[in-house]
């Protein structure tokens, strides 16, 4: 039985207000009904850390192969047309178990670790570039003329490809977020997501096979020496799919992770001048973002065995949504939970996640956190936001702000 108690509580992630600042919402689950069936989503919602780790530990009893359930969902409404899409993505390794995930991670370890810690100058340069466009602006769009391009641009070079491709390789990721992070799915968003995921695997096969015949030092050309020999090597289909996922895996997070860290450091005017003024914290500083307000806001796993989570019986099948979001505000690991505190101590934030799963690209993230907020900040010494009426990300699995309007003010000399 669902608790019948879970109807006493508001809880729409697609409201605007709630998109705008979930927390508070968040914050009264937690309290009150911290493991809450929510009827909209179909599934359970945890809010507490030690539950949510709890579930990211096992995955042996969740299950992240949660494609094939969400599709049943989209069917029930109608939305058939996501079926290729949703056929696609099954083999990104975010999506899969072990035995499988135990194929395809080692590989990307192997593929995509080493080559992070050469970008250092491509991110520099890169932001140095950006920087440069917008230098004379009265105002800008952080999201769009800096957030938006680092991120695409850095994943582009590391797998080797064209920079003029890259506005294209962002556009089809962005009809595919409509499927993978979407909360309002129509029949356009599905033809749209489907377009993309057929344009990618037409792009990424061809690259796939050009770097088959002649391997270079790019992502996509290790990813092929390492499947090669992995005791199943990877089919061709694998490379490409896997270079489907770390594309779109490889920037919307980090576009956010810029935008939503620069939003909250102008909001907090004493936190930003600390920074500005001991500018060797940023480490600290951006784990502390991303703790505060974290790009990957839910995490989904489905039971494989009926079982129970802090008392409550849950049946095998049904899906858990582990909000990421409310456990890194849990103040039974985080004093001071709401407060914005870049010189905080505590550790255990879920940011990238926990166990299994845990993220691959987060020492990319953190890099191109390191290099792009500092230089901004220190482009922009006088950076306001221009509006409050800010649109959040349509979305529950993600966190972002779509279009930040800042007034740049005086500059410092270049
Ligand atoms: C601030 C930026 C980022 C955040 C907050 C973030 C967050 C996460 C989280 C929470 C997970 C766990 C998913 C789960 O358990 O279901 C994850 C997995 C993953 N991330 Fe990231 N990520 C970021 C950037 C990146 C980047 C730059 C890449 C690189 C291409 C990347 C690639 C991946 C991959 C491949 C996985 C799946 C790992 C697996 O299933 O074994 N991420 N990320």
């Amino acid at each position: 039985m669902h608790q019948a108690a879970g109807q006493a509580l508001d809880f729409d992630l697609t409201d605007p207000a709630v998109k705008a600042n979930p927390y508070p919402v968040l914050a009264r689950l937690r309290e009150s009904q911290p493991i809450y069936w929510s009827t909209a989503l179909k599934g359970w919602v945890l809010t507490r850390h030690a539950d949510v780790k709890h579930v990211l530990v096992q995955p042996r009893q969740f299950s992240s192969v949660r494609i094939q359930p969400f599709l049943d969902h989209m069917r029930a409404r109608g939305l058939d047309a996501l079926a290729e899409v949703g056929e696609s993505v099954t083999k990104w390794v975010v999506f899969t178990d072990p035995p499988y995930h135990t194929k395809l991670r080692p590989v990307l370890n192997q593929a995509f670790l080493p080559a992070i810690a050469g970008m250092g100058p491509f991110i520099r340069e890169t932001v140095d570039t950006l920087l440069a466009k917008i230098s004379d602006r009265d105002r800008f769009d952080l999201m769009e003329d800096f957030a938006v391009p680092l991120p695409t641009m850095v994943i582009v070079r590391m797998f080797g490809l064209p920079s003029g491709d890259a506005i294209r390789i962002k556009h089809w990721s962005d009809e595919l977020a409509s499927f993978i992070a979407g909360s309002r799915l129509d029949p356009q968003k599905a033809e749209r997501s489907t377009h993309a995921i057929r344009a990618m695997r037409d792009y990424f096969t061809e690259a796939v096979r050009q770097r088959a015949r002649h391997r270079g030092e790019d992502v996509i050309s290790r990813m092929i020496t390492f499947g090669e020999k992995a005791a199943v090597p990877f089919t061709e289909e694998e490379y490409v799919q896997t270079c489907t996922l770390l594309i779109f895996a490889g920037h919307e997070t980090t576009t956010d992770l810029i935008g939503n860290g620069i939003y909250h450091l102008l909001r907090n005017p004493e936190q930003l001048a600390l920074l500005r003024e001991n500018p060797e914290r940023i480490d600290g500083a951006i784990e502390e973002l991303l703790r505060y307000d974290n790009p990957a806001a839910c995490l989904v796993r489905v039971t494989l065995e009926d079982t129970a989570i802090g008392g409550q019986a849950i049946r095998k099948g049904e899906r858990v949504f582990c909000m990421v979001l409310a456990a890194n505000h849990d103040s039974a690991v985080f004093a001071d939970a709401e407060t914005l505190d870049l010189t905080r101590k505590a550790r255990g934030s879920l940011s990238f996640g926990f166990g299994l799963h845990v993220c691959l690209g987060a020492p990319l993230a953190r890099l191109e956190g390191r290099i792009a907020i500092p230089a901004l900040l220190a482009r922009f010494p006088n950076l306001k936001i221009a509006t409050e009426d800010l649109i959040w990300r349509d979305a529950y699995v993600v966190r972002g702000i779509t279009s930040l309007p800042v007034i740049a003010g005086a500059r410092a000399a270049v």
